[in-house]
């Protein structure tokens, strides 16, 4: 058990289908299929941080929906603490909690409601979550009296601290956190990264964390992936990339690694 990966991806590929509008003066309509991903293989160990650096449009939530099952693979396969991903959703559901940029919540509801909907999907008993709530809503450092208020009344960072602490009420837990901090003013995106970092330190997760900040990948990551235009073209620790590509600087590793400016923006041709 302790010897099996938290996450095995091989060889995984996704496809989508793309209407090019013709552009310009052509209006030829075209339907080509592109690969957001392809052949993608990696894997954690339990307990690991990784960070997937990729800019806009390179795959990263692409990744993230498969292992969470949101979406279908066209190839390949990923098992999640040994279960088949695509052959045993179900199971893989009630390990992998995935934050995303904008967190489901009920809005109209409290954070001890939305807590206790997911215990239930979870499988905890009332008693468990009775007990485990408080605890975790406690840890997070959320303000006793503030539990009752609906969710859409608290701010960007409190309700992304909530969809952590949500993750936590089941171990193991693969965490797959989708940008989690992007678009937080700097405080709030300081406390949510320490708050990841305290889940590492006290929690049996295991977080596969997709950003396309680097200073966050470097502080929080064990090691750190680049995802190009679907593929994945390398996986190591901050200071092995750094001198794979004789650069002082994650950044500048990513820079020579993917050759291009990090704000240019993929486009479509
Ligand atoms: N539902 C979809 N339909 C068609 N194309 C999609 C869909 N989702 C993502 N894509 C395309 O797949 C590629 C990867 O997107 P995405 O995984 O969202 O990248 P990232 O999260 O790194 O910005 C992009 O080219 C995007 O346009
Ligand atoms: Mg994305």
């Amino acid at each position: 058990m302790s010897s099996q990966p938290a996450v095995e991806v091989q060889d995984l590929r996704k496809e989508f289908i793309r209407r090019d509008g013709g552009g310009g003066v052509r209006h030829r309509r075209r339907r080509k299929r592109v690969a957001a991903l392809h052949d993608v293989t990696f894997s954690l160990t339990r307990g690991e941080c990784v960070a997937i650096l990729g800019q806009n449009g390179s795959g990263k939530s692409t990744l993230v929906r498969l292992l969470s099952t949101l979406l279908q693979h066209d190839g390949g396969s990923a098992h999640v603490f040994g279960n088949d991903v695509f052959r045993r959703p179900r199971a893989v559901q009630r390990l992998v909690n995935r934050v995303s940029v904008e967190a489901s919540f009920f809005k109209r509801m409290s954070p001890a409601e939305n807590l206790s909907y997911s215990a239930r999907f979870y499988g905890m008993t009332p008693r468990q979550s009775r007990e485990a709530i408080p605890r975790i809503l406690e840890r997070v450092g959320f303000p006793p009296e503030r539990r009752g208020e609906p969710m859409e009344d608290l701010s960007r960072g409190m309700q992304q601290k909530i969809a952590l602490a949500r993750a936590l009420l089941v171990a193991p837990v693969l965490l797959l956190l989708d940008e989690p901090t992007t678009g937080l003013d700097p405080r709030s995106k300081l406390e949510v990264q320490g708050f990841i970092r305290s889940i590492r330190e006290q929690h049996d997760a295991t977080i596969l964390l997709c950003t396309h900040d680097m200073a966050e990948a470097e502080a929080l990551a064990d090691r750190i992936g680049i995802l190009h235009e679907g593929a994945l073209i390398c996986l190591d620790t901050a200071d092995t990339l750094k001198r794979a590509y004789g650069a002082e600087t994650v950044e500048a590793a990513f820079l020579a690694a993917t050759g291009r400016q990090f704000e240019d923006e993929k486009e479509d041709e």
